[in-house]
């Protein structure tokens, strides 16, 4: 990835849904970009992005294990890296006692640990330069104790934190942190944490553009967070207010199995 004299981007998660499109931003903004997800599928997502003038090199790797991890960091070749998008992630649906724990760990693996194992080590480089943007995909889910996607919240509930504090602790290195916090999106996120007989799954849904366009305007301006949408604005300041157990049940309405039949 040494030659181009464009700035380079890290997109996670660039093969579907809100990665994909935060991708496409990057590439339509004047960056190169290297881009990871677990499955072949980013091969086909890095054609759309070249024909946007980018440079694309692609990593298949399970963000979850360190060693994808330390791949994907590899594969820059020492290259400066100006944007980090740490986006992948995924849910899982169901009552936390019926889940597999292998499913569960991943989703912690991916969501947490494998995502700010990313951010250290590509934050330290940055850091030293005295330059770049991070922005890490939280969620309004982080706003509210998930009955029957709990594990998932309490990801997006740490890194909603997380971003605000690492924020914080680079306040004076030139690297700006900002978290961006969508609602329900239209994206292949519900079918795979298997919840698209709830009514959140079946219900209409954000447009993964838009949103990812409001992230990625909020990265470019280094602000703090973004939650997309007036309707998840009103969601999160009233969750604010709200008590962890009211809240609760309203996630069981949206996220209970069986809530809507397909
Ligand atoms: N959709 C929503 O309603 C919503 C709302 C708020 C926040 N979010 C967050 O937005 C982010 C993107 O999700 P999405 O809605 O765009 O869903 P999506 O269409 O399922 O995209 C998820 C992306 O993450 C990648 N990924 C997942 N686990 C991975 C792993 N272990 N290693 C490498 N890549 C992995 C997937 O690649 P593979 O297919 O190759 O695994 C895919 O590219 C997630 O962090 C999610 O939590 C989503």
């Amino acid at each position: 990835m040494a030659s181009s004299t464009r700035p380079l981007a890290i997109v996670t998660g660039a093969s579907s849904g809100i990665g994909y499109e935060l991708a496409k931003c990057c590439a339509n903004h004047g960056f190169d970009l290297l881009i990871a997800a677990d499955e072949p599928a980013i091969n086909e997502a890095a054609q759309d992005f070249r024909t946007c003038g980018a440079v694309v090199e692609t990593v298949e790797a399970d963000l979850a294990m360190p060693d994808g991890v330390n791949k994907l960091y590899a594969a820059t070749k020492g290259r400066p890296v100006e944007a980090l998008l740490a986006n992948a992630g995924h849910g899982l649906g169901h009552a936390f006692l019926d889940q597999n724990f292998d499913d569960v760990r991943h989703v912690i693996n991916t969501n947490i640990t494998g995502t700010l194992y990313l951010i250290q080590k590509v934050g330290r480089d940055m850091r030293a330069r005295g330059q770049g943007r991070i922005l890490i995909t939280g969620s309004v889910a982080g706003f509210m104790p998930g009955t029957f996607q709990a594990v998932y919240n309490g990801t997006k509930a740490f890194l909603n934190s997380f971003s605000w504090a690492l924020r914080n602790e680079m306040q004076d290195t030139g690297v700006t942190v900002t978290c961006l916090m969508p609602g329900a999106t239209e994206t292949e996120f519900f079918e795979r944490a298997n919840m698209l007989d709830t009514k959140v799954g079946q219900a209409e849904k954000d447009d993964p553009a838009d949103v990812a366009k409001a992230g990625f305007d909020a990265m470019m301006e280094g602000e703090g967070d973004v939650v997309t949408g007036w309707r998840n604005k009103l969601q999160t300041t009233v969750a604010n207010v709200t008590p962890a157990s009211m809240l609760a049940e309203q996630h069981r309405k949206k996220a209970e199995p069986g809530s809507c039949k397909q």
